[in-house]
């Protein structure tokens, strides 16, 4: 018995110094001290003892049973301290590493322009109102007095869903909805995003941005036409911007005009940034055609009306003088921080 105790023992020391982990001695203690183990059977074999000799064979198994014990806590932590070791070197943190910074986001130059622009407007009383920009040729076209066949519709060339339906090609078409429900007077603008099969490149894009505007009421004249719009470029480029009505030409308006206002950079002396004539254009408008009117269910016997349109990026090019509008569309934050 006293050898097989001490074969036992002399086992059990040498499998517990050989466990290269916790999970491998944990199996040593289970297979020496465990229910099933090694020390255990010994003492169920005490019945084979004789009784004299029990206390004995007892006290050496319990002895033997306390040194495995110890042996294996002494080992546990040691393994416990190596394995606490190996993780801290995993879990290092360089505190020197610079820190990830971050990054927020900035409002688009377009974005700019446009709250701008409807800041002045709502300040004179507009409403700012949407449409759809996939849109009827019906809206888009027709009810503005273009009918099919008409030469604008060239100009305007778009992408079709189908024959009646297509992206729209300006923000006009947000007029004739607005005029469609019938509550006069109307101001309002409308800013969107318009579609033109155009190439890009440093003052077109397929995708840009216009802000339409509609005055409808009695008595409205090209007077109050060309007031607002003065007031607008003084609000927009600064108090000393003069404003100068060109007559053009859009089917939607009789009369039309393009407007132009003194260059704010030379405040019209003519400079490289309005190409020496002092001048810059920045929109279309004109006196709602009475076609237009009663298309929309609209007396023109009763009422008139003045529209207008802005490109937007138009806008935001000349304000911050940029001087490629593909710039506006890359997402670089870097050139979109300045602003
Ligand atoms: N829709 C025109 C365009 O895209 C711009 C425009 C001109 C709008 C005159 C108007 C207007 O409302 O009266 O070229």
């Amino acid at each position: 018995m006293k050898e097989r105790l001490a074969q036992i023992k002399e086992e059990a020391v040498r499998q517990i110094q050989s466990s290269d982990g916790l999970a491998k001695l944990n199996e040593v203690r289970v297979a020496f001290l465990g229910k099933k183990g090694e020390l255990t059977a010994v003492l169920k074999g005490m019945k084979d003892v004789l009784p004299e000799e029990r206390p004995m064979v007892g006290q050496l198994v319990n002895e033997t049973r306390e040194s495995i014990e110890r042996l294996i806590e002494e080992t546990k932590a040691k393994l416990e301290a190596a394995e606490r070791e190996i993780r801290l070197k995993q879990e290092v943190i360089d505190v020197t590493l610079p820190a990830k910074k971050n990054r927020v986001g900035h409002r688009h130059p377009n974005t700019i322009a446009l709250e701008e622009v409807e800041r002045i407007f709502v300040g004179m009383g507009y409403e700012v109102v949407e449409g759809p920009e996939v849109e009827y040729d019906y809206y888009n076209f027709e009810a503005l007095n273009i009918p099919a066949n008409h030469p604008a519709k060239d100009e305007q060339d778009t992408f079709y869903i189908n024959d009646k339906i297509l992206l729209r090609t300006q923000t006009s078409p947000v007029q004739v909805r607005q005029m469609e429900k019938g509550k006069l007077p109307i101001r309002m603008i409308a800013p969107g995003r318009v579609f033109r099969s155009d190439e890009v490149d440093a003052t077109h894009s397929p995708s840009f941005h216009q802000v339409e505007g509609l005055v409808v009421d009695r008595q409205i004249t090209f007077a109050d036409l060309k007031g607002t719009l003065a007031a607008f470029a003084k609000e927009l480029f600064g108090e000393g911007t003069k404003v100068k009505f060109r007559p053009h030409h859009f089917p939607f308006t009789e009369p039309s005009a393009e407007v132009d206002v003194t260059c704010f950079k030379c405040g019209g002396k003519g400079c490289r940034f309005c190409k020496g004539s002092g001048w810059i254009e920045i929109l279309g408008c004109g006196m709602v055609h009475p076609r237009v009117l009663k298309m929309s269910g609209i007396d023109p016997e009763e009422y008139s009306g003045f529209a207008f349109g802005v490109g937007l990026e138009r806008i935001a090019l000349l304000k911050y003088e940029i001087d490629d509008m593909r710039l506006l569309y890359e997402n670089d934050d870097r050139f979109l921080k300045q602003f």
